[in-house]
This record gives structure tokens, sequence and C-alpha cells, in this order.
């Protein structure tokens, strides 16, 4: 397993490309089942997860071709059904959004329950309800889902979310576009990938409307024709070095941004002191002076995003005085604290708030990566800790972030990633610091 070895106490200069939205990429690459021709997608992050599902196509009868690292060109003119891809969707998160596009295409779909980070119970419970309003019988057994149309296709329906669901709405969005008739969605989630996957649909021949609002209509049309789709860039990476400068201290400018994406993020960052400048499709971070304490809520878009909550609590471990910080989205998104407290972190948790003292100089410490944002916490801290942080289980980052070492190196960050077998002293080292 590969490790992280920071050195904290470097400050961040210079520039660095954000690449494409993993959680667009990660809809999107299944959503490509559903074209019958070539799809070309650009700005795709180079990340486990999406290398993970370009695998799960290519097990489906895709023909997968890389023509540069960020560009991709997807033909499933001949797919079908196999039972192959199972150890695979077990891994991911967005392996459900093969339910709404095999119905999509088969009419029927075979894959299996889900994995992903762990912040609780994850229910798919909306996913279902929509993908039995457009007429699909549903079953989960054995952490097996199958899903049947009974011969006669989707049908438009409408339907109502009961919870605003990123992957509820992307995977019904999907599933409609093919459906006979009208679609309308209501109560629907509306983060920037909700509407970049509406709009690859749409390019693809799709008619999908209200994308980033809270109704999405969709009329449905016969099939989906090939094409070329370019990605937006990663609106939580982006997020996520914003923070690295606010813990580390600098000036950096983020390319390949949209910033109207990053106004959650960049208000709070203003609101601690640091200074963030809008260009057409880049920012300037800067932060040169000490951090003040702030409350996060985290909500669904447009509010401040669940995936910046443990980055934005690294940052805040900094900041004088007593700050608060509320998760509105997931149960169990705190896990990531006891690791924190191992670097001198003040951190109380209760229920769904984390009560953060800060201005207390971290420590380096042997940490863990416990999901995704939660590894990526453990680098921002990392950052700005006095001596040497090594974080382990960096398989969780990988999955979400392309090259976070090469790129934070870029920008004078003292980090390198070391495979077991490289690393003799640095635990130990790390124990000193
Ligand atoms: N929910 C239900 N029923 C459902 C679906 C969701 O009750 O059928 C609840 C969830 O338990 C949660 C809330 O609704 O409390 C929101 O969940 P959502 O469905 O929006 O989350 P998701 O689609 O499973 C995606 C991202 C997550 C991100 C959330 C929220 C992907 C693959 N994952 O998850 O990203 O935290 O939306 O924005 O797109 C990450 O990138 O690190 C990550 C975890």
């Amino acid at each position: 397993m590969d490790k992280y070895i920071i050195r904290g106490g470097k400050q961040l200069h210079g520039q660095v490309e954000i690449s494409g939205a993993k959680n667009a990429a990660v809809a999107i690459i299944p959503a490509v089942l559903m074209v019958n021709g070539v799809c070309r997608l650009e700005n795709l992050p180079q990340i486990s997860d999406t290398d993970k599902l370009l695998h799960i196509l290519s097990l489906m009868g895709a023909k997968v071709r890389y023509i540069n690292p960020g560009t991709v060109e997807v033909d499933c003119s001949h797919v079908y059904l196999s039972d192959d891809i199972f150890p695979l969707t077990r891994q991911i998160r967005a392996s459900y959004y093969l339910i709404g596009s095999m119905l999509g295409r088969f009419g029927r779909a075979r894959t299996t329950m889900p994995g992903g980070c762990n912040f609780g119970v994850r229910p798919i419970d909306q996913h279902v309800k929509g993908m039995k309003a457009l007429g699909a019988s549903i079953g989960i057994a054995r952490g097996l889902i199958t899903a049947e149309t009974g011969g006669s296709g989707l049908g438009g329906a409408r339907i109502y979310l009961d919870k605003v669901s990123v992957g509820a709405t992307i995977n019904v969005m999907i599933a409609a576009v093919t459906a006979k008739g009208r679609t309308v969605i209501e109560n629907v989630a509306k983060e920037p990938h909700i509407v970049d996957v509406a709009n690859f649909l749409n390019s693809m021949g799709a008619d999908v409307r209200g994308a980033g609002t809270d109704v999405i209509k969709v009329r449905g049309v016969e099939a989906l024709h090939g094409g070329t789709y370019s990605l937006i860039p990663d609106q939580i990476e982006a997020g996520t070095f914003m923070t690295a400068v606010a813990a580390a201290g600098g000036e950096v400018q983020l390319n390949n941004v949209i910033p109207r994406h990053l106004e959650c993020i960049s208000a709070k960052l203003r609101e601690m002191g640091v200074s963030v400048t809008e260009y057409g499709d880049s920012i300037v971070v800067k932060r040169d002076r000490p951090l003040e304490r702030v409350n996060v809520k985290t909500q669904p878009y447009p509010g401040f995003p669940t995936d910046m909550q443990p980055q934005i609590t690294a940052v805040l471990c900094q900041a004088e005085g007593t700050s608060v910080v509320t998760e509105g989205v997931w149960d169990n998104r705190y896990k990531y604290v006891n690791e924190l407290r191992k670097m001198g972190a003040e951190i109380t948790v209760s229920g769904k708030t984390a009560i953060i003292e800060g201005g207390r100089k971290l420590t380096g410490a042997p940490v863990a990566a416990c999901d995704l944002r939660a590894g990526a916490a453990m680098v921002v801290a990392g950052l700005c800790a006095e001596g040497l942080t090594v974080v382990e289980d960096v398989v969780y980052i990988e999955r979400g972030y392309q090259d976070l070492v090469g790129k934070l190196r870029s920008l004078g960050a003292d980090i390198v990633s070391v495979s077991e077998p490289d690393l003799p002293d640095a635990p130990a080292e790390a124990d000193a610091g």
C-alpha cells in the first residue's frame, strides 16, 4: 500500500491545473452505455474510479480506446449484460448509475449493491422509487440488484424525490432519456455535475431540460447517438487546493476552473481572511495573514459542499477561536476527526456538529485516510503541521484525485508517495516529529 509522507511548513506558490470532475465522470461513463455509437470523452480525470468504470464497460463488450491521458473513446455499439462486472461494481459507489443506463439500453439491469466511502447508512431507496415509477420492477437480494421492464420498456412518469439526492437525480434522469413519453423529476439535486451529465446526454441526442433547477423534465427519445463531450472541471479538487493554500499559506493560481461553482467555498475562505480573486477560468488564492474562525454548514448545492467538510475542518484547526462545523448531508462524516486529533487538533463531535478549538499548531503524525475526502483533509493538515506526517491508505485518495502528490510538489510542497517496501524509517521519524 502506498503512503504519502509530508514535511509540513512549506508555503505553496505557482499554478496548478484542475482536472475534470470526478462526480460528473463517474455518472457520464455509465451513461455512455446508452449511446449506440462512438462517444469521445475529453477532460476525464485519471483516477481509479474512472479506470474501474471504463473497465466495467469493456467487460460488457464496449471498445475503450485511450486517445491521450484525458481523452477516451468508447464504442458501445455491441454491449451486453455480464456478471463479470460484479467484483468491480462492488468497489465503487457510482456503479449504481448502471441501473439507469442498463434499464435504458437493455430494458433490464443486473449489478451489485454499490461500494464507496462509508458515512453510515447510504440508502438507494430514491433510485429504486424513481425506476419503479418509470415502470421497472426491482429486486435486491444478497447484494445483487436486478431490474426488469417486462418487455415494454420504460415509460415517462412524474416523480417527486423525498430526499435531495445527487445519485437518484442523475440515475432517474439517465433512465428517463429513452423512456417513452415525458418524465418530470421534482425536488432534484442541483450540483454542477448534474448539469454536466444533462449536457452530456443532450449532446448525444437526449432532450433534458431544467438541470440546475429544482425540476428536471425529460422527453424520451428513441436512442442516443455518438459524439464528443468535454467534462467540467472538478469543483471539489479545486476546493481542496484552495484549502491547501489556506492551510499552508502562499499564493496559487488554479487554472481550468469555473469560479461560479466555487463561490460557496470562496465565500467561506474570504470570511476566514483568505483572498480569492476570480478570473475567466482561473482563480488566485492567497493567504498571508492569520485565519479567522467561521461556522460552516454543509448543504446540497449551492450550499457549502459536504465533500469539502473534512478539508475545511483541517484548516479551521489553525484559525484563532472556536469554529462550529455542521454536517447537513451525511449522518456520519466525522470519522477522520480521530486522525486529526493524533496531530494535536482539539475537536469535539456531537452528532452532526464538530466544535473546533483553533489556534493550535498541528504536529506531524502517522494518520490514515479513512475515506476519499478524509484523506484529502489529512494531506491539508500535513502541509501546515510541524514535522512529518505519514498518510496511510492513500488508495482512497487516489480514487478521486488525479496526481495530488505531483500537483502539490509543483507548488513547492514537501510531499512524496512511497510504496511500503521503500519505507524503512519514516513512521518512526513521524512519531518523533
Ligand atoms: N439518500 C437517501 N436515499 C437515496 C439516496 C440518498 O436517503 O436513495 C440520502 C443519503 O443518505 C444522504 C443524502 O440523501 O443523506 C444525499 O445523498 P446523495 O444521494 O446526494 O449522495 P450520493 O449520490 O450517494 C454523491 C457523491 C458524494 C457526495 C454526495 C452529496 C458520487 C459518486 N458521490 O453521493 O461524493 O458526498 O453526492 O453531494 O457522486 C465524494 O466525492 O467524496 C463523495 C462521497
